[in-house]
C-alpha cells in the first residue's frame, strides 16, 4: 500500500493482509487519526481484488486500550456531537471482505467495540474484553452496548458495562463472544490460518454470505431469510458456483476466480 501511515502497519500476504494497530506506548489507544488510517487502509484493501480478507492486530500486550482518553477529557457535548469523530466507525459497516480481530491483552472499550466491528475474533490467553467506561463517568459510545448484547445476551453484557469489569479470554469464548482462545505464542498465527482459509473461498460468496450473517443481526427472521434467498440465487449468475460444484463432482480442488 503506498500510503503513509503514522499510527498503524500494514503488511500483505498471499490472499490476505495484517494491519497492526502501532501506539504502543498508550496500549494501542484510539485516537482520531489512527481510528481515521484504520478505516481508510481497510478501504483500500477491500478495494483490491488480491486482498480478500483482513487480520486487525495489536501487540502481546494490548489489542487497544479504548478510545484515547486523553483526546476525550476536556471534550465539550455539543462540538463533540457537531464533529461527531465517532462517525468514523461506521465505515467499518462499508467494508465487504471479512475482519479478523487477532486479540492479546487488552480488548477495553473501543478496543472491545473494534474487536466486535470485525466478524471473527481470535484471542490469546491473555487477552480481557470489557467496557470500563462506566468507571470513566461515561459510557460505551462506538457500539457496545448494542453490539456486545447480541453477542453475549443482555444480563452479561448488563453486567459488564454497568460493573466496568473485564472478562477473561475463556470466559468470553464461552459468552459466545469470540471464535478460540489458543497460546499467546499462536495468536496471530491462527488468525492468519483462518484469514489464509477464507481468502481461498469464491470471493463472491464470501462477500454475500457475510452481508447476510450481517443482516440477521437487524432485521426480523423473514426479512433476513428473503435477503438470504436473494443473494443464494445471485451466486448462480457467476463462474464459481459452477466451478465449486463441478469441482466437487469431479473430485477435484476448486480454482475460484471471484466473478
Ligand atoms: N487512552 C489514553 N491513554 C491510555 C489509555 C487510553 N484509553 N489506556 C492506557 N493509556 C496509557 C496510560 O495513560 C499510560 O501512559 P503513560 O505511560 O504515559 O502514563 C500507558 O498507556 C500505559 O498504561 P498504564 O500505565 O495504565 O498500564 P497498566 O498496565 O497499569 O494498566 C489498563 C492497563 C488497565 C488498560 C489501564 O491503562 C486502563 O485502565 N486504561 C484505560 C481503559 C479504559 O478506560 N478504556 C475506555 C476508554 S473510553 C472509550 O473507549 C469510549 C468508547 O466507547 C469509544
Amino acid at each position: 500500500m503506498a500510503e503513509k501511515f503514522q499510527h498503524i502497519l500494514v503488511e500483505a500476504r498471499a490472499g490476505y493482509a495484517v494491519v497492526r494497530l502501532n501506539r504502543p506506548k498508550v496500549l494501542n489507544a484510539l485516537n482520531g487519526a489512527l481510528i481515521g488510517e484504520l478505516v481508510t487502509a481497510l478501504e483500500a484493501l477491500d478495494a483490491d481484488s488480491t486482498c480478500r480478507c483482513a487480520v486487525i492486530t495489536g501487540n502481546e500486550r494490548a489489542f487497544a486500550a479504548g478510545a484515547d482518553i486523553g483526546e476525550m477529557a476536556e471534550a465539550e457535548a455539543i462540538p463533540f456531537l457537531l464533529n461527531d469523530r465517532f462517525a468514523q466507525w461506521d465505515r467499518f459497516r462499508n467494508i465487504h471482505m471479512p475482519l479478523i480481530a487477532a486479540v492479546s491483552g487488552f480488548a477495553l472499550g473501543g478496543g472491545c467495540e473494534l474487536a466486535m466491528n470485525c466478524d471473527l475474533i481470535i484471542a490469546s490467553e491473555t487477552a480481557q474484553f470489557g467496557q470500563p467506561e462506566i468507571n470513566l463517568g461515561i459510557m460505551p459510545g462506538a457500539g457496545g452496548t448494542q453490539r456486545l448484547t447480541h453477542a453475549v445476551g443482555k444480563v452479561r453484557a448488563m453486567e459488564m458495562i454497568l460493573t466496568g469489569a473485564p472478562i477473561t479470554a475463556q470466559e468470553a469464548l464461552r459468552a459466545g463472544l469470540i471464535n478460540r482462545v489458543v497460546p499467546v505464542e499462536l495468536y496471530l498465527r491462527e488468525a492468519e490460518a483462518l484469514a489464509a482459509r477464507i481468502a481461498a473461498q469464491a470471493p463472491v460468496a464470501v462477500r454475500l454470505a457475510k452481508e447476510a450473517v450481517l443482516k440477521a443481526l437487524d432485521a426480523s427472521i423473514a426479512d433476513g431469510v428473503d435477503f438470504e434467498r436473494k443473494n443464494f440465487f445471485l451466486l448462480f449468475a457467476g463462474a464459481d458456483q459452477k466451478e465449486g460444484m463441478r469441482a466437487f463432482l469431479d473430485k477435484r480442488q476448486p480454482h475460484f476466480e471471484g466473478r
